[in-house]
């Protein structure tokens, strides 16, 4: 199990920057990544965890949403759901769950700054709370009337073997740093895994765009396609365990990659 608060500064290292659209970011040295495009924080989150899968539309459409992150890291994408939740008339009730080994410390949280978004500068808050407040393993806090959120403490692999997740998600931003960085969160086991926290008609996005991690997702049982990535990005990746959520973006032959894979063709 691990100590939430120490791990930050001991195996971690983080660093934070500034990105181009006036958001902050981090940058990880045990992962030599930033934790957003360095073209903008915000606008990458917006563009590829909820515009281009359909979180907005579900919002106003749907009664009961529920949300799994993979990696939490600065907590942005929690202050967006809420963002969006006032935007929305009659909001639904919405149950963001999320995942991080190395949760960052409130002061460092303190620190975030979301350009000129005031509705998220006015909640960085909630976030140096949620951390000062985060114990190893499961995490509920109420964020508002309409938002829960769960956060694990803990390495992804813990979550499963604890059996710590419930309920299945209707959208998966699966946001572990890159293939190259962090190899571990992109195997097909892991793309199982999220299956399983699935529904038919479930959509995972990700900004990686990977031939590797698209036939992991692939072989994982998943439909995979191409959408326009954010920032200057050429791609990005969405996929569902219903190919006909996808219908609206450019699927790939996951047979082919499937085939690929078993070959080796994405041996180191
Ligand atoms: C790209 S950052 C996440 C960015 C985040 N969604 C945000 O909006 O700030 C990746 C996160 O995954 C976490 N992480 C990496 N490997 C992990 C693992 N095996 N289990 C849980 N969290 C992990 C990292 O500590 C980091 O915070």
């Amino acid at each position: 199990m691990i100590n939430a608060g120490k791990m930050t500064e001991s195996h971690h290292l983080l660093t934070i920057k500034p990105t181009k659209d006036g958001s902050t970011t981090l940058f990880s040295k045990k992962f030599d990544q930033h934790y957003h495009n360095p073209n903008g924080a915000v606008a990458e989150s917006r563009h590829v965890f909820f515009e281009t899968p359909g979180v907005p539309a579900a919002l106003k459409c749907q009664d009961f949403i529920t949300i799994f992150e993979t990696g939490f890291g600065t907590g942005m994408n929690l202050l967006l759901v809420l963002e969006y939740l006032e935007k929305t008339g009659s909001p639904p009730a919405v149950i963001f769950n999320s995942v991080e080994a190395f949760p960052v410390s409130p002061e460092i949280a303190a620190q975030f700054d979301f350009g000129n978004n005031t509705f998220l500068n006015s909640s960085r808050q909630i976030l140096s709370d949620i951390f000062g407040e985060l114990q190893p393993g499961l995490n509920q806090f109420k964020v508002s009337n309409h938002l829960t959120f769960n956060l694990f403490a803990g390495f992804f692999d813990e979550l499963f073997e604890q059996n710590a997740v419930s309920g299945k998600a209707d959208f998966i931003f699966h946001d572990p740093f890159s293939p190259d960085a962090n190899p571990d969160l992109w195997t097909v086991e892991v793309f199982k895994k999220l299956a399983s926290l699935s529904k038919p008609d479930t959509v995972l996005s990700t900004y990686c765009a990977a031939t590797s991690a698209r036939a992991a997702m692939a072989a994982a049982g998943w439909y995979v396609a191409r959408a326009p990535g954010a920032l200057g990005k050429r791609e990005m990746t969405v996929a569902s365990l219903t190919s006909d959520k996808l219908v609206n973006f450019k699927r790939v032959s996951e047979k082919r990659l499937i085939e690929r894979l078993e070959r080796g063709d994405f041996r180191n």
